[in-house]
């Protein structure tokens, strides 16, 4: 079963289309990313997601519930861990997270339990008796999100968790990330960081002003960005004028483009095919190759080559 599915969600702001009848679905116990540049509507379709915000138009099926008629029956599934931290500075981290499990109704033993698992996931169980307002902001951003998966969610919606944290603790979210989606839960992700999309993501949407241009995964995404354009760089033992390098591989089929930067060559071909030619043409004219690669994109410049922008 699907444990989202959105069809045709539209949410505008006056005059802005900050969501434009975006449609996917998010298998249960997925990882699914939506990355893209600032503004495309990333953080308003997580906040529809969680009941925050309502649609102007589209539907939203979570757990199979049709989301605008069982919003409370939804709610209880799904933890949303925003970019806003919402906390009771007075109260203690234990308190803070007792408190919001029992607007979940959960059971004090119960709460108490998951409260102290949490704590320890995150490393913040010998901080549980001081009060947030002696807290860090990284220490706040921890609570804050495993205040979002006190109730067991079935769905974890997470909007840039990692944003302005430091290398350890991004790296204790990302684990505690990758901890609750091994054992089974939906985990919904924004990030700008495309390690962490490639880390943890098990499908990836790409969105830009409104709309999503590619859902694939990362393999899919590789593979079809390599399809268009494929490269192999060569190392030879001694220097060759580029016009005897053209000469030899700008004559076979599909090569596109053949260049030299310094002591490297850059040949550029569209089908797969040509990578055996290259390599039968290297042994042919007996070329002293010194090393070689052959190219795969990273993500960073998929999503420029799709969106346009850096991803920050
Ligand atoms: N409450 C609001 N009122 C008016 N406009 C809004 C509101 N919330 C979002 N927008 C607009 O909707 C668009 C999408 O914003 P959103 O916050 O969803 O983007 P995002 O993808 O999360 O971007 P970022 O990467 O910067 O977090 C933007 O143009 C934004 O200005
Ligand atoms: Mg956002």
């Amino acid at each position: 079963m699907n444990a989202i599915e959105v069809k045709n969600l539209t949410k505008r702001f006056k005059s802005v289309t900050a969501v434009d009848s975006i449609s996917f679905d998010v298998k249960n116990g997925e990882c699914f990313a939506l990355i893209g540049p600032n503004g495309a509507g990333k953080s308003t379709t997580i906040k529809m997601l969680a009941t925050l915000i309502l649609p102007n138009s589209g539907e939203i099926r979570i757990m199979g519930h049709e989301l605008s008629h069982e919003k409370r029956a939804v709610r209880a599934q799904i933890g949303l861990a925003s970019e806003n931290v919402i906390l009771y500075e007075r109260l203690t981290a234990l308190e803070n997270l007792l408190f919001f499990a029992g607007l979940y109704h959960m059971p004090k033993n119960l709460a108490m339990q998951r409260a102290e698992e949490l704590l320890k996931l995150v490393e913040m169980w010998r901080w549980r008796n001081k009060t947030i307002d002696t807290f860090s902001s990284g220490m706040k951003k921890r609570i804050n999100i495993i205040r979002a998966l006190i109730h067991y969610p079935k769905i974890v919606l997470f909007d840039e968790p990692t944003l302005a944290l430091d290398p350890q603790t991004s790296l204790i979210v990302r684990n505690l990330i990758k901890r609750i989606n091994d054992k089974g839960t939906t985990v919904i992700l924004t990030t700008h960081l495309m390690k962490e999309v490639e880390n943890l993501a098990d499908r990836i949407a790409i969105m830009k002003s409104g709309k999503i241009l590619i859902i694939s995964t990362l393999e899919e995404l590789k593979t079809n960005f390599d399809n268009k354009m494929k490269k192999i760089t060569l190392k030879l033992e001694y220097d060759l004028p580029i016009e005897s390098v053209r000469g030899i591989f700008g004559v076979l089929e599909n090569v596109k483009k053949v260049s030299k930067n310094s002591d490297l060559l850059e040949i550029s071909y569209t089908s797969s095919d040509t990578l055996e030619e290259i390599i039968r043409t290297i042994t042919e004219k007996h070329l002293p190759v010194k090393s070689f690669n052959t190219y795969t994109p990273t993500l960073e410049e998929i999503f420029i080559k799709l969106t346009g922008h850096k991803p920050q």
